[in-house]
């Protein structure tokens, strides 16, 4: 990963220009692009992603897992998830990081690191993915008062390009993992760092607010939340939310 390497002062978005170069055939395997700026960053459920120029990581990496069928998609924001966790992990021994489902990084209650992951699917399976992250980094300012950034939670300063290419090598760990097929290797190491796990917590769906427990993440990514009168209820992604 990393060998096609783009660098960008600024672009709309680094998800969007992958998909235009993907289109024309242009990138390789592997391929990266990162920019200081973004004039318009995406975010997940259709939100903006907003960072200071050159402060944070904002990148995105060219798969194509082509081994996936589409009902495999969720292994590959696992595997994205658990290569940023490893990296804030190795920062330091005291802070606790876990993965919110369904990707994103928590580091003390707070959210510094968000994922998203465009596919394209063929009848095969998986012919294309767009990984694009997000990692607060160096940030200091104006950041939302439900997340954080390294510098905010280390007091200090990182070196960005160290930093990238700490991600860069844990996916492609990772990745080698999922395309031998140890799936479930990759499941437990989610499921063992998962926020709020086996923990009473406060949710809304569609029919109102509720606390619940969560249970477990299916293989496709399905969360199972057991409700404070013991009911199970499975949710997709967009169709529940996090209120404490
Ligand atoms: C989220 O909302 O949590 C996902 C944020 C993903 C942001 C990254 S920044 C690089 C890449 N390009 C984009 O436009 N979005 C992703």
């Amino acid at each position: 990963m990393g060998k096609q390497f783009i660098s960008l002062p600024s672009c709309h978005s680094t998800n969007d220009l992958m998909a235009q170069m993907s289109a024309k055939n242009q990138l390789y395997e592997g391929a990266i692009i990162i920019t200081k700026h973004q004039t318009k960053g995406k975010g997940q459920r259709g939100n903006q992603w907003n960072s200071p120029d050159g402060e944070n990581l904002t990148f995105s990496i060219f798969l194509k897992p082509q081994f996936l069928k589409a009902a495999q998609q969720f292994e590959l924001n696992r595997m994205v998830s658990l290569a940023l966790l490893d990296v804030v992990k190795s920062l330091s021994d005291e802070v606790k990081v876990f993965v919110k489902w369904p990707n994103d990084l928590i580091v003390n209650k707070k959210k510094v690191a968000g994922i998203l992951i465009e596919n394209s699917i063929n009848q095969n399976g998986i012919s294309e993915s767009i990984v694009g992250i997000g990692l607060n980094v160096n940030q200091m300012e104006n950041i939302l008062p439900t997340a954080t950034s390294l510098a905010q939670q280390f007091d200090k300063n990182f070196n960005l390009d160290k930093i990238l290419l700490d991600i860069v090598q844990r996916l492609e760990h990772y990745y080698l993992i999922l395309r031998s097929g140890d799936f479930r290797f990759i499941h437990q190491l989610y499921e063992s760092n998962l926020y709020l796990k086996d923990k009473v917590a406060f949710y809304e769906d569609a029919s109102g607010k509720f606390n619940g427990i969560i249970r477990k993440v299916y293989p496709d990514g399905v969360l199972e939340i057991e409700d404070e009168s013991g009911i199970i209820k499975k949710f997709h992604f967009k169709e529940v939310r996090l209120l404490s």
